[in-house]
């Protein structure tokens, strides 16, 4: 049987060069909490514990997570290096664990490299290594006559010769936590940055006589996941590499992008086939579009369900909707929580709806608000139509049964229903309920007059 395996991930650093009041690894990418992204990830991994090792706002980190009960935070009081850090976690571990090591602010590490690492030998060190072609300011891998890793060198410790080297540490390893608790006890910060670094625990290691496995990392995957983030020019960067992946991952799976690098994902969008995305679109939340779904040049789709054929014209706002089918929405429309279209219906330009529903084949055309409606089969909404549905304290609802025809610039003070088949003229404002099957207006008569002329005005 295997060790069991615990997980490490280091989140204690401040992140100086963010100039943030908040902690680094709780900056998003993609939507989402660097640290969430880790967490995830780890989860996958299935392991007995995970270990946070918060210091810099840790109250704040734990807060943010507050609803995780998975986490085992572990303090470090003052910030001494990566080193230090992972002796702040190692009395929760026990002595036959096995330790990973993962950090809070390199997100785009994926499990299918960990589980690559977590198969070399368990009685040994580990290290994720990556051949980069700018190895930038990384930890240097210094491999041995054997193609071991005898030492990791700091970027700020290595001479001209070391920083050559374009294999970099990834900084994520995995070994006996027994052997770590040996080797992290013997480390000292007599060097560059006088910090407590975790690297030196390959050179001991070696020093025991054992070998330290060093797993590369290759190609633009390689340069894609092992990116951190220290500053906000890299974080930056970072959204970049992890929208350009979740992009892939979507034309992979048969979805056209007209410009993969402007669609911003940030959350899980699940994909049916001949999906259009046009550019400059915002997919955020849990997005599912269904086969043939068109979204238009700057739509915005939060936490929507569009069903076969829907079609998101340009520049519509859409939170919280759920499609069944052909139904075409926008340009310019407003579609709020709760909004339910059935097939074939129509919401355009200047329309907003929430907590609406609409039968199958109706249409609010132009210029509307629907609120707390429940709209029936082939009912026709004319322009400039408003559910007033909020009297200032309490909001009601309105009732429109099937086939309704609502005149243009209608007034529907709810609570009030609007009968099947019934028509409301132009103009009205409704205040009681409208019979089916029947012509209800409610507007002041136009009168001409003939001959008039204003008073002051001499024959
Ligand atoms: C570290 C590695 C380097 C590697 C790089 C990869 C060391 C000594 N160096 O350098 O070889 O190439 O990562 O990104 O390990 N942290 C703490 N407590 C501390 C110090 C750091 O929790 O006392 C956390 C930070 O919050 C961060 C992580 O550890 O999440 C890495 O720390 P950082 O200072 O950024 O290390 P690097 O200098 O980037
Ligand atoms: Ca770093």
């Amino acid at each position: 049987m295997s060790n069991p395996l615990h997980v490490v991930i280091l989140a204690a650093g401040q992140g100086k060069r963010m100039r943030s009041t908040s902690p680094k690894v709780l900056a998003h990418v993609g939507g989402k909490r660097m640290i969430d992204h880790v967490l995830d990830t780890a989860r996958q991994l299935k392991p007995e514990h995970i270990h946070v090792v918060v210091g810099h706002g840790a109250d704040q980190v734990k807060d943010a997570l507050k609803d995780q009960a998975d986490i085992n935070y572990c303090l470090q009081r003052q910030q001494k290096g990566t080193g230090d850090a992972v002796s702040c976690a190692l009395p929760d571990i026990p002595e036959q664990a096995r330790v990973l090591v993962l950090y809070g602010d390199a997100p785009l590490i994926e499990v299918a490299q960990l589980n690559e690492l977590l198969q070399t030998d368990e009685n040994n060190l580990a290290v994720l290594t990556a051949e980069l072609k700018d190895p930038e300011t990384y930890g240097r891998i210094v491999r041995g006559a054997d193609g071991h890793v005898a030492r990791i060198v700091e970027h700020a410790d290595a001479d001209e010769l070391q920083r050559s080297i374009r294999e970099i540490n990834t900084g994520i390893l995995v070994g006996p936590a027994q052997l770590l608790r040996d080797t992290l006890a013997q480390i000292d910060a007599l060097n560059a940055q006088g910090e407590l670094y975790l690297t030196d625990v390959v050179e001991l290691t070696n020093g025991m006589g054992k070998t330290v496995e060093g797993m590369c990392l290759v190609g633009d995957m390689a340069t894609r996941v092992v990116q951190g983030a220290n500053d906000r020019i890299q974080l930056a960067h970072l959204e970049r590499a992890y929208q350009l992946g979740k992009a892939e991952e979507l034309m992979i799976a048969g979805v056209q992008m007209l410009d993969p690098e402007r669609t911003e994902i940030r959350g899980t969008v699940e994909a049916g086939q001949d999906v259009i995305i046009d550019v400059n679109t915002i997919l955020e939340g849990k997005v599912v579009l269904k086969d043939g779904v068109i979204i238009g040049a700057g739509a915005i789709v939060i936490n929507c369900e569009l069903g076969p054929n829907t079609r998101v014209q340009p520049y519509s706002v859409l939170e919280g909707v759920v499609t069944e089918g052909n139904c075409d929405i926008g340009p310019f429309a407003r579609l709020r929580p709760g909004t339910e279209l059935a097939e074939e219906t129509r919401i355009g330009n200047f329309v907003e709806t929430k907590k609406a529903k609409l039968g199958k084949g109706s249409k609010a055309s132009h210029l509307s608000y629907l609120g707390d409606t429940t709209i029936g089969k082939h009912v026709n909404i004319g322009a400039g139509t408003i559910t007033c549905n909020y009297d200032g304290h309490h909001k009601y609802q309105t009732t429109i049964e099937d086939g309704a025809f609502i005149g243009s610039d209608t007034q529907l003070v709810a609570p009030v229903k609007v009968g099947k088949n019934a028509v409301v003229g132009a103009g009205s404002t409704i205040t009681k309920d409208a019979p089916g099957d029947a012509l209800t207006i409610s507007r002041a008569r136009q009168k001409s007059m003939p001959g008039w002329k204003p008073r002051n005005q001499k024959s």
